[in-house]
């Protein structure tokens, strides 16, 4: 029993990583998956995709490191948030396609609540704001849409849960109907105060409670697998969501430390303790984790499109042939254009939440061609990241923090977005060693509930730094870029 099994379930691709006793990874198996876009701005996902590729990566990763089910400690379970799944509680056949996090089908609802004066209390329950991306509303779609839903969801017949609650019901064979404190702080529905299911909201949006999981601690007993799935049982002992997986991972664990993690969109986690912070610039208060009944808390920046800005590059525009290209074409640019690209393919998220502005760039000339606008693109994902820093520093008292962005992801290979990112900011960016960071998170909660892990302080003492990146740009050159950004945001938002 030397091994832990991470899931890494994400919004385009399952992931199954396994660890060694030394935390070093040993086997990935990886698949991509079909994205459905039935409707525009409607994202769904198959929910036996889901399971499939979960299945299938697991049993790659394990046949690759030549182990056996015996070999494996426990499981831990990592997940895209706030994707919304409902299935029969007897044969757990789901009632629809899985509305994933982007799905902004429900935009209407929530400016019905919205108009209705209902955002204040929500946000002082929740930590977040009446936005399609949260699963409430999603939820309250499914029931007043699916035929029977609501009538099937009141007898007790159906169960919700995002993303890790279907894979802990399906693993376990339907014993265990749970999440974490995590996830379900993502769901608009979870009491982040009290540490409960909100009562009020969820009469607001019509949701008997019993079809919610039942909510637990990151670390601790999530079931066992049935022995058919792998061959033996194997205890879940860890679970979080995806972004808070990665700010354990990267061990950000004392108040004023913050993570930003690269991957489709950019997720932005700054530990505030045992305090949730109520955000006054439109961040939202979050659960990084929670361990024994206690929680820690976050202020969270989302941002939707960062690595999907270099896909743009690649399967839109068509200028580069892989991501990796993206960064010597910003090399070639020319120095004095000064264009911007405002990558609102889906709205802006946080700090601005504006569902329905839609991109623009700015600066063109006659000379401007492929490197510039690659430039532009890797450009904006740092700008998009000061824009949460600045609101981060306005919710958080600037002494308190910790001037260092710990940074993960596919983006962060490139050293010289990393280095513009350090000189947009103006503070050290630290690229850590392992850049699994949301995997090991899930392994370590796991194998430290299995006693095969150190404990939380030895673990932090563990993380070690590949690089950091100093900012090296003129203090008037920054802001006098980072004013050309804010200009061009405002501008953008009032084009619609
Ligand atoms: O909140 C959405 C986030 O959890 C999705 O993460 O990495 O699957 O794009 P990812």
């Amino acid at each position: 029993m030397t091994h832990i099994l991470a899931i890494d379930q994400g919004t385009t691709s399952s992931r199954a990583i396994l660890f060694d006793r030394d935390m070093k990874i040993v086997a990935v198996a990886q698949e991509e998956f079909t994205q459905h876009f039935p409707a525009s701005g409607w994202v769904e996902h198959a929910p036996a995709d889901i399971w499939d590729t979960v299945l299938r990566t697991c049993r790659a990763a394990i046949d690759k490191a030549g182990i056996g089910a015996t070999d494996i400690m426990a499981i831990g379970i990592t997940n895209q948030r706030e994707t919304t799944l409902v299935w029969d509680r007897e044969t757990g056949e789901p009632i629809h396609n899985a509305i994933v996090w982007q799905d902004r089908r429900t935009a209407q609802i929530c400016e019905t609540l919205r108009a209705e004066g209902h955002e204040a209390m929500v946000t002082e329950k929740t930590g977040l704001l009446l936005d399609p991306y949260f699963s409430g509303t999603k939820l309250k779609w499914l029931l007043d849409t699916v035929p029977g839903a609501r009538d099937r969801a009141a007898a007790g017949d159906l169960l919700f849960g995002t993303v890790d609650s279907f894979l802990i019901w399906k693993l376990t064979g339907g014993a265990v109907h749970a999440t974490d404190a995590t996830n379900a702080a993502r769901t608009l529905l979870y009491d982040i105060h009290k540490g409960g299911w909100s009562r009020s909201i969820c009469e607001m949006l019509e949701i008997p409670s019993r079809m919610l999981p039942e909510v637990r601690d990151c670390a601790g007993d999530f079931g066992e697998t049935l022995p058919e799935i792998f061959g033996e049982p194997i205890p879940i002992l860890g679970v979080a969501g995806d972004q808070q997986a990665a700010t354990i991972g990267q061990a950000c664990f004392e108040p004023g430390m913050l993570k930003s993690t690269y991957g489709t969109g950019c997720f932005a986690l700054l530990n505030t303790g045992d305090t949730p912070v109520t955000s006054r610039n439109r961040l939202l208060t979050t659960i990084a984790y929670q361990f024994n009944g206690t929680p820690t808390y976050a202020l969270e920046g989302s941002i939707f499109i960062a690595g999907a800005v270099v896909q743009w590059l690649r399967d839109g525009l068509k200028i580069i042939k892989t991501a990796a290209e993206s960064q010597d074409l910003a090399l070639a640019a020319d120095d004095s254009q000064q264009v911007i690209l405002v990558p609102a393919f889906t709205g802006l998220g946080a700090p601005y939440w504006d569902s329905d502005c839609r991109g623009a760039i700015f600066g063109l000339t006659r000379n401007t061609g492929p490197a510039e606008l690659a430039r532009a693109a890797l450009e904006s994902v740092g700008f998009q990241t000061r824009d949460l820093l600045e609101a981060m520093q306005a919710d958080w008292p600037a002494e308190d923090a910790r001037a260092v962005l710990r940074v993960d992801g596919g983006m962060t290979a490139s050293d010289w977005g990393m280095q513009f990112l350090s000189d947009i900011i103006g503070a050290p960016v630290d690229r850590p060693e392992i850049l699994e960071t949301t995997a090991l998170g899930a392994a370590w909660l796991a194998g430290m509930e299995a006693g095969l892990y150190p404990d939380q302080e030895e673990f932090a003492k563990s993380w070690s730094c590949d690089r950091r990146f100093e900012p090296d740009m003129a203090e008037d050159r920054r802001e006098a870029r980072y004013a050309a950004w804010k200009r061009a945001v405002q501008a953008t938002m009032s084009a619609r």
